[in-house]
C-alpha cells in the first residue's frame, strides 16, 4: 500500500474530516496478533465446517461422535485466543479516539480491541472473554490466562487413551457445561443463533449516524453483519482495509497492522 498514492491520500483527508467514525472489523484485524480467520486458505472453517463446528446442535453431535477433532477444533479456534495480544492497527484505532468520536463494532470474539484502550466497542458476535447462563445471563469474564489452561487441559487429555466424550467434556467444564441444574457457555454468537444484544442495534444506530466507516479485514459474506454496511449513510466515506479488497468506495490494500497506523498517522499526526 503506497502511502503516497491518491486513494491513500484521499482516505486520510476523509478521516481528518470525519465528524463520527465507525470501524467495522472481522477476523483480518486480528491475523496479525496470530488469530486465524476463516476463510483465507489456512481458515478455520476449511479445517472444520461450519454446520459440524459452529454451529449448538452441530457442535454437539460432533462431541458425541468425534470428541477428538472438537477438541482439534477448541484448541484451534480457542488457544490463539488465549494468548493474543492487541497488535499496531488495535492500537492505531484505540489512538484514534483522542482525535475524534470512535465506535468500534467487531465480529471478532476475542477482546482485543478492548485491550489496545477502545473505549465504545460493540461485539456483535459476543466474546469468548464472557461466560453466561440460560437465557445469555451474564455470569462472569473468562480471563485468557483461564482460557489457555482449558486448551492446556485439552492438549493433555487429547493424547490420553480411552479419549471420550466424558474427558471433553471433563476438560472444557470451565466454559462449558450443561445439565439439569447448571448450565453454562461463552457468549458468542453460533451460527442460527440471535446477535449480541444490545451490541446489534447499537452498532446498526452507530454505522446510521457515521460520516466515515472503515471495514477492516472482513470478507463481508456473514450475514446479517455484512449488511451493515447497507446502512451506511450516502453521502458517508468507505474506507476498506484488507489485502485482498473488500467492500468500499476507498481501498486500501493491506495488512491491518501496517495501514492502520499510517492512516491514522496521517490524518491525525503523530
Ligand atoms: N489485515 C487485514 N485483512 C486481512 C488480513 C490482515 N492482516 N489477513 C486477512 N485479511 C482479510 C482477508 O482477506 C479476508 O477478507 O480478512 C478477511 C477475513 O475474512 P473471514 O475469514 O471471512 O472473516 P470475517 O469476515 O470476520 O467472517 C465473518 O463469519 O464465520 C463467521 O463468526 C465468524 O465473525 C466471523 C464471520
Amino acid at each position: 500500500m503506497d502511502q503516497n498514492s491518491a486513494v491513500f491520500q484521499m482516505a486520510a483527508n476523509r478521516l481528518r474530516q470525519a465528524t463520527g467514525v465507525v470501524v467495522f472489523t472481522g477476523a483480518g484485524m486480528s491475523a496479525e496478533s496470530g488469530i486465524p480467520t476463516f476463510r483465507d486458505a489456512e481458515g478455520l472453517w476449511h479445517q472444520f465446517p461450519p454446520q459440524r463446528f459452529a454451529t449448538l446442535p452441530g457442535l454437539l453431535a460432533s462431541a458425541v461422535a468425534q470428541p477428538r477433532r472438537v477438541a482439534e477444533f477448541l484448541i484451534a479456534l480457542l488457544g490463539p485466543i488465549a494468548c493474543a495480544r492487541p497488535n499496531p492497527g488495535h492500537l492505531a484505532i484505540a489512538r484514534l479516539e483522542a482525535h475524534k468520536p470512535v465506535v468500534v463494532v467487531t465480529q471478532n470474539i476475542d477482546g482485543l480491541h478492548q485491550q489496545a484502550g477502545s473505549s465504545t466497542v460493540y461485539e456483535i458476535h459476543g466474546s469468548m472473554l464472557r461466560i453466561v447462563g440460560r437465557g445469555r445471563r451474564p455470569l462472569r469474564r473468562l480471563s485468557r490466562a483461564e482460557l489457555a489452561t482449558v486448551v492446556d487441559d485439552l492438549r493433555e487429555v487429547i493424547g490420553s487413551r480411552g479419549f471420550a466424550f466424558p474427558q471433553l467434556l471433563r476438560a472444557i467444564e470451565p466454559i462449558f457445561a450443561t445439565g439439569i441444574t447448571h448450565y453454562h457457555r461463552p457468549d458468542v454468537v453460533l451460527f442460527g443463533e440471535t446477535m449480541a444484544e444490545p451490541d446489534w442495534s447499537q452498532a446498526i444506530t452507530a454505522v446510521q449516524n457515521c460520516d466515515c466507516l472503515i471495514a477492516v479485514g472482513t470478507s463481508g459474506t456473514v450475514m446479517p453483519a455484512a449488511a451493515l454496511l447497507d446502512e451506511v449513510p450516502q453521502q458517508a466515506t468507505v474506507i476498506n482495509i484488507d489485502p485482498a479488497g473488500g467492500p468500499g468506495e476507498l481501498q486500501l490494500r493491506g495488512p491491518a497492522g501496517t495501514v492502520l497506523p499510517a492512516l491514522v498517522e496521517a490524518a491525525c499526526g503523530p
